[in-house]
Formats: structure tokens, sequence, C-alpha cells
């Protein structure tokens, strides 16, 4: 099968090419910027998805380019707009144009927070944060469409690449004697490795007619404090890592105190086994080194 992947300078995108570097498709790897192995596509610009779709003759896309700023997002509206709203816009009407099965990623951030229990599919989204409303609105025009779509609400994706939780820090815990983490906000780490093997599985296995929407991270529950506090420990740092709250830590952008995503769905409809948080941990610091 003919895959196109955008975005593939982020962190999915590049653990994507890991993936699928053994497997037997062909992928076309694409950004905003070209890069070694990645052609430069921008997938706001209508006319060169279509026809990149039409070149490349790609029955799947694969969405991994986003605007992921969450705190930018909060004083530049407009830009995390056009790649988190009219993006999915171009993409989905390019592959209900071509036929093509559009993989889009979202995330837990369209939810409030405000929930006792994990959040299923078909609770309501309500964005607390600019970056939220925008990635919901995203969505939105994917379903909308007419498209064949899967969308993988993830959250709090970590790996080796690009800027993200984990590295940060795994360099402050090295650099500092005692750090302060947000204990009062809980989630679930999600290996971006799982979050891709996951998608390149479900192409495999000629599974692209489950449209819908799924919730996929890791399992488990941990605070921002608790996931810092195993990286520490993880990597062997001294770093004294203590909890905090919100409040002493303010940031632009509002997040969510409670963003755990129900997974049942997902398990049930591609009978996937999801590994804990810390045991995909674990592999993520193995692949460090
Ligand atoms: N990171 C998280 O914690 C998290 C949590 C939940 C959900 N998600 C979702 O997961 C997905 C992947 O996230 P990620 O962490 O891999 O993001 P990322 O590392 O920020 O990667 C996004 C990529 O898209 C590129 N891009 C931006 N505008 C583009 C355009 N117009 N055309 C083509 N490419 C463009 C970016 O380039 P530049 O860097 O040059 O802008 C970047 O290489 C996103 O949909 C995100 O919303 C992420």
């Amino acid at each position: 099968m003919n895959i196109l992947i955008t975005g593939a300078g982020g962190q999915l995108g590049r653990t994507f090419r890991d993936v699928a570097a053994d497997g037997d498709h062909k992928c076309y790897f694409t950004d905003i910027r070209e890069g070694e192995g990645v052609t430069s596509l921008d997938v706001t610009d209508f006319e060169a998805v279509m026809s990149f779709l039409e070149t490349s003759d790609a029955e799947v896309i694969v969405n991994c380019a986003a605007y992921t700023n969450v705190d930018g997002a909060e004083s530049d509206e407009e830009a995390a707009r056009i790649v988190n709203v009219e993006a999915p816009k171009v993409l989905a009407e390019a592959a209900r144009r071509k036929g093509a099965t559009l993989i889009h990623i979202s995330t837990d951030y369209v939810f409030d927070g405000k929930s006792y229990r994990p959040y299923t599919e078909e609770d309501a989204p309500a964005p607390v944060s600019v970056y939220g409303k925008t990635k919901y609105e995203g969505e939105a025009a994917v379903v909308e469409s007419g498209c064949k779509y899967m969308i993988f609400r993830t959250a709090w994706l970590y790996s080796r690449y690009g800027r993200n939780f984990f590295l940060t820090m795994a360099d402050k815990t090295a650099e500092h004697p005692i750090l302060k983490v947000v204990a009062d906000q809980v989630g679930t780490p999600t290996y971006a490795l799982d979050l891709a093997e996951l998608i390149y599985n479900i192409i495999d296995n000629q599974m692209l007619d489950k449209v819908g929407i799924y919730h996929f991270t890791d399992e488990g529950v941990c605070s921002w404090y608790d996931f810092a506090k195993a990286i520490c420990d993880g990597l062997g740092h001294l770093c004294d890592v203590i909890p905090c709250r919100t409040c002493d830590y303010p940031t632009k952008a509002v997040r969510p105190h409670y963003s755990v995503l129900d997974k049942t769905k997902v398990k049930e409809t591609f009978g996937v086994d999801i590994p804990h948080w810390r045991d995909s941990l674990s592999c993520c610091i193995q692949d460090l080194f």
C-alpha cells in the first residue's frame, strides 16, 4: 500500500519512519521543510496535496502535521488554526476526492478535564485552550468532510525526537539539584512508538474500514510530577523532584486537571495490548543509549 505521511519531521512522524522502515509499504514522508528522507509538502496547500496524492497514488494519509505549541497558540490563534483546522480540511477533501483514508491525530486537550472518570469517545469535548479548540475544530472538519477517516486522540506524547516533556525533564534533572513539577494535573504519558505501531499495524492488517474516533494512550494514570520523577530515576539522575501545584507554575494556556482517556474502544476494535506507561518509558530510555 502507498502511504503519505505528513508532518514527518515531527516526533510522531519521525517515529513512524522508524516503524515503517522494515515494512513492505511504500511510504512518502513529507513535512513543511525538506529534510533527509523527507519531501517538502505544505498541508495547507490544497493543490500541492492533491497533486502529491495523484503522483504518489497514496491510498492512506497519516497526518502527523500540527501546530503543537499549546502556550504559543494562546497569542497566535491564526497560526494554530491554519495548521490544526484548515490543513485537516484540505487533507480530508483531498482524501475524499481520491478515495483515500485519512488517519488524523488529535488530543486529550479537546476535553475540559473536569471529569472524574476516563473520557470515552462519546463524551462531549469542551476545550479550555486555543490549541484544544483548534484541534477539536480540525476533528469536526474531518468528520464532516465525507472522507474515510480514523481520528486517534492521544495524550502526553513523548519520544527521543523533537521537543517533549520527556526530553525536557531528561535535561532539567541532569542540570538542576531540585526541580518542582506540577502534581495536580493527571493524565497518561504515551510513547510515540506505541501509537506509531498501532497506526502502522492497522494499515498493515487492512483494518482501514473501521472508521471513527478512537482514544489511544499508554495504560495507567499519573501526574506530570510522577512522570518527571520516573524519568529522573530511570535515567539515574540525582535531582530532587518535588511536587507543586498548577498555580505555582502559571502558563498562558489553561490545561485540563484530569485528562485520562478510556481506551476500551481501540482495544476491542483492533485487539491491541497497550503497554503500561512505566514499561514504555523504560523502552524509551533504553532506546536513548
Ligand atoms: N506532543 C504531544 O504531547 C501531543 C499530545 C496529544 C496529541 N498530539 C498530537 O499528535 C500529533 C503529532 O504531534 P507531534 O508531537 O509529533 O508534533 P510535532 O513534533 O510538533 O510535529 C508536527 C510537525 O508538523 C509540521 N508542520 C507544521 N505545519 C505544517 C504544514 N503547514 N505542513 C506540513 N507540516 C507542517 C511541523 O513543522 P515545524 O516544527 O517546522 O512547525 C512538525 O514537523 C499532532 O496532531 C498533535 O496535535 C501531540
